[in-house]
Formats: structure tokens, sequence, C-alpha cells
């Protein structure tokens, strides 16, 4: 699909994927709506782009944010949503309390869902949805148990609604990114990573896959890179075999995931 004066809505476009997201589909032609809550970020990222772009804030989480969402979105029906916004909280199941439970499921997962809904009078009878997950989503780790749970309640209701709609031009699909360099990833996170030699893609390279679903003729859904595209699929028929991989790095993870609630402790930085 061409994406030449089609026009997109991009939740969470303030963040590291949804603004080379952004820049890529406003090079691409796109008409864009950019939602999210940080307005400064989003400002400077409608400045860098080749046409006007609308700027929404809205917090996502909430029924009046949706609402006011929906309120701004003009009257042209929507060609393609992505739906980039979400968050994470990296530590162990005992140190999350339930607001935080609350919260991961709601941005991640609930939102997109309601969102979904009340777009759907507003949505081009040949819409394309793209839901951003996780391969957290597919493959549970230690110290992202709510995390994975709500991405991959996103990857089951993204499925489910593109097999809803198999008998209509509208489609769906999700992509699920492995770790990705963006402020999602704190640095506790990030060391990490590097200690259980995790790679890590740029924002600019999943950006250009989103990118890549939104243009062809029939989108399919994807995980991101390898070695976790091939985790994805041992972990589904032999979940054993990841188990045993993951215990070996459980001090390791342990260890990051307390250090990563102490840093946001002493930061003050939501959790
Ligand atoms: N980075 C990774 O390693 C990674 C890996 C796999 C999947 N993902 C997924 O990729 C997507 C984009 O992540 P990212 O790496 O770009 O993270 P990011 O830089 O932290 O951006 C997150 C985005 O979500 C928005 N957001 C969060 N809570 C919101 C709420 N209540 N209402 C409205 N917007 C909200 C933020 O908006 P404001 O800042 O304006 O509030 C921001 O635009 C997420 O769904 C994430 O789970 C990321």
């Amino acid at each position: 699909m061409t994406l030449e004066a089609k026009a997109v809505l991009l939740t969470g476009a303030s963040g590291g994927i949804g603004q080379a997201l952004a820049q890529q589909l406003d090079q691409a032609g796109a008409t864009l709506w950019l939602t999210g809550r940080n307005e400064a970020a989003l400002k400077t990222l409608a400045a860098k782009l080749s046409r006007p772009a609308h700027i929404v804030i809205a917090d996502l989480a909430s029924n009046a944010g949706r609402q006011h969402l929906l309120e701004n979105l003009g009257t042209q029906p929507l060609d393609a949503v992505v739906f980039a916004a979400g968050t994470n909280h990296f530590a162990l199941l005992g140190d999350q309390n339930a607001e935080q439970l609350s919260q991961l499921i709601n941005t991640n997962l609930l939102a997109p869902m309601q969102l979904t809904q009340s777009l759907l009078p507003r949505l081009s009878a040949d819409a394309r949805l793209l839901y951003i997950g996780s391969s957290l989503g597919a493959i549970g780790y230690p110290g992202f148990a709510a995390y994975g749970a709500s991405k991959a309640g996103l990857r089951s209701f993204a499925q489910a609604l593109r097999r809803e709609w198999a008998d209509s031009p509208r489609q769906v699909c999700h992509i699920a990114p492995r770790a990705t360099q963006t402020e999602m990833n704190s640095t506790a996170m990030q060391q990490m990573n590097q200690q259980l030699k995790v790679k890590a893609d740029s924002p600019q390279w999943v950006a250009s896959q989103v990118l890549r679903q939104l243009q062809a003729t029939q989108m399919h859904d994807q995980d991101l890179g390898y070695p976790e595209k091939l985790f994805i699929r041992i972990n589904a028929v032999l979940p054993g075999v990841v188990d045993n991989a993951i215990t070996s790095q459980l001090p390791v993870i342990k260890r990051y995931a307390k250090q990563n609630v102490s840093q946001a402790l002493t930061t003050g930085e939501a959790l």
C-alpha cells in the first residue's frame, strides 16, 4: 500500500520507536496524527517533519485521554493506526506493587484494546492496524512477568482481530521487537543485556520493519531479530529447553532486577 496522503494515527509517537517511525512515515508521504503525553517531545518531532502533523496530547491509559484523542482526530477516516505506546517495569514480581501491575496491563493491553474498539467507526474500509508487542510477550522472562503478560495479551488480541476481519479488506498485524535502544531500557536493563550478550536494535531499524509491513500488499506478523525469533519457536514447542537456558542466567537477572528497583527509588523514577 502506498502511504502517500494516507491518514495515519501513531500512538507512542514521543517515544524512541515512535519518533523514528513518525519520520519514516512522513518521508513516505503520510498525513500524521501523533499522540503521546509529552507535549515538548511531540512538538520537537513535528518540527522535524516535512509536512504539518496533527498533535494530540493524551494519556491513553485513561478514559478521558482516549476520549480527548477521539474528539481531536478530525473527520477523515484513518487508513492506518500504529499502536506503539507502552510502558515497562523491570523488577521481580515481589518487588512490584498492585498499582504497577495494573498500570502495565492498562497501558500495554487494555488501552490499545479499548482504543481499537472506539476507533472502529473512524477506520477506512481497508484500514490497517499494527500493534507493537515484544519478544517478551512470547518468551516469559524473569523480571518481566507482568510486562510479558501484557504483551502476550496484545499478541493474542491482534491475532484474534485479524481472524475476525479475515472476510474484510481490513488488515491487522503484530510486530514483536527484541531489545531496542530507547529510553524504555533503564541503565540496569542495558547493563544486564550487555552482560548476557543480548543484542539490541536501533529504533530506526525497528521503525523500518513497521513501515515495510504497512506498505506490503499483505501484512504479516513479525518477531524481530535472531536468535530471539528462533527462541520464540523453540519456546512454543519445547519450553523446557528455554527454561534451562534462562535458569543459567537467573543470578544475573535477579541482581540487575534488584539494582533497577533501587536505582528507580534513588532517582525518584516511577518503577
Ligand atoms: N525499547 C525496547 O527495548 C522495546 C522492545 C520491545 C518492544 N518495545 C515496545 O515498543 C513500543 C515503543 O517503545 P519505545 O522503546 O519507543 O519506548 P519509549 O521510548 O519509552 O516510548 C514509549 C511511548 O509510549 C508512550 N506512553 C506510555 N504510556 C502512555 C500513556 N499512558 N498514554 C499515552 N502514551 C503513553 C510514551 O509517551 P509519553 O512519553 O509522551 O508519555 C512514549 O511515546 C512499546 O510498546 C514497547 O513496549 C520496546
